[in-house]
């Protein structure tokens, strides 16, 4: 990677502990923090600055607009108003993101931007799909936090309830990020043990699968119940996302990407394991999902192709 320089647009709570995450990791040597909101956009810059001295890596970080994307490695989207959310629905802030980013995307190519975009904005899977369409950014370059983050929370559940090492945990959540996403339950395994063997031999594994799914899909909610926002998990599992394409990892995670005839499906952004390196999104792996498991991932598919429709107006 040349310089690893990221712009940020949307400075709000997600936004801003994507900067934060990106300048205390070390995977960014420069932050460009792009809100239309000056006096926010200002506070972030202070802030972000402030820590800095204290921080393992020098980090230098500027506020700007647009027009100064042209020569980052990688742009975060997280440009949204959480305010919308008003029915516990991620579709609540269709209007106004697609709007906002289809304002945009023109003038950040029009810099020159050539490098890979990372989506997390709502509904992500919708939004991933404009940013992709309108950038003409090749297929890999635009991907979506997706199922990354859903697919913590369900490790994250795994491990609580089982008690092992969320590390030694292979599980996805796949499809929308949103309602219809689908824990892929015949994929487990536990360091290569499969779920399977393990719920015959230990009653810690023969959990509820529909109830574990729910703490899943229902994850993001609690959260928001409590501080009207998340956080945390969405600027890791963006923050990885970035250092996988910053440091060519190879690393398979779930993400919103371009499907192109894999597990059947074609033409539609849905979270599904894809291999991270140099050159973004380099290939999408297909899980052996089951009959059962297959059909449910079409019906995401088609919820997310619905919600695609909807933006296109
Ligand atoms: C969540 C938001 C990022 O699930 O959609 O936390």
């Amino acid at each position: 990677m040349k310089t690893r320089k990221v712009g940020i647009i949307g400075l709000g709570h997600v936004g801003a502990h994507v900067a934060y995450s990106l300048a205390i990791q070390g995977i960014a040597a420069e932050l460009v923090l792009v809100d239309p909101k000056e006096s926010k956009l200002a506070a972030e810059v202070q802030d972000l600055r402030d820590a800095i001295l204290y921080c393992p890596h020098d980090v230098k970080i500027n506020g700007g607009t647009y027009a100064d994307l042209g020569d980052c490695d990688a742009i975060v989207n997280c440009i949204g108003d959480i305010d919308l959310v008003a029915s516990g629905d991620r579709l609540d802030e269709l209007t106004f993101t697609a709007a906002q980013v289809k304002g945009y995307i023109h003038k950040v190519m029009a810099s020159g931007f050539n490098g890979f975009i990372v989506n997390i904005t709502n509904p992500c899977d919708v939004i991933t799909n404009i940013l992709y369409r309108e950038s003409g950014l090749p297929k890999g370059h635009v991907i979506g936090t997706g199922t990354g983050l859903d697919t913590s929370r369900l490790v994250s559940a795994l491990s609580l309830q089982t008690g092992v090492s969320p590390q030694s945990i292979s599980a996805y959540m796949i499809g929308e990020h949103g309602a219809s996403q689908m824990a892929a339950w015949s994929c487990v395994n536990f360091n290569g043990i499969p779920l399977s063997s393990l719920e015959h031999e230990d009653p810690k594994f023969a959990f509820d699968k529909p109830e574990l799914q729910k703490r899943a899909i229902g994850g993001g909610w609690v959260t928001y119940s409590g501080k009207h926002c998340t956080e945390y998990g969405i600027c890791s599992t963006a923050a990885r996302m970035v250092r996988c394409i910053f440091n060519d990892e190879q690393r398979i995670m779930p993400a919103s990407m371009l499907l192109d005839g894999e597990y059947g499906e074609k033409d539609v952004f849905v979270g599904v394991p894809v291999l991270l390196g140099k050159n973004g999104a380099e290939r999408v792996l297909e899980l052996p999902l089951t009959a059962e498991e297959l059909a449910n991932f079409h019906k995401c598919c088609d919820d997310v192709r619905k919600n695609i429709k909807t933006a296109e107006g």
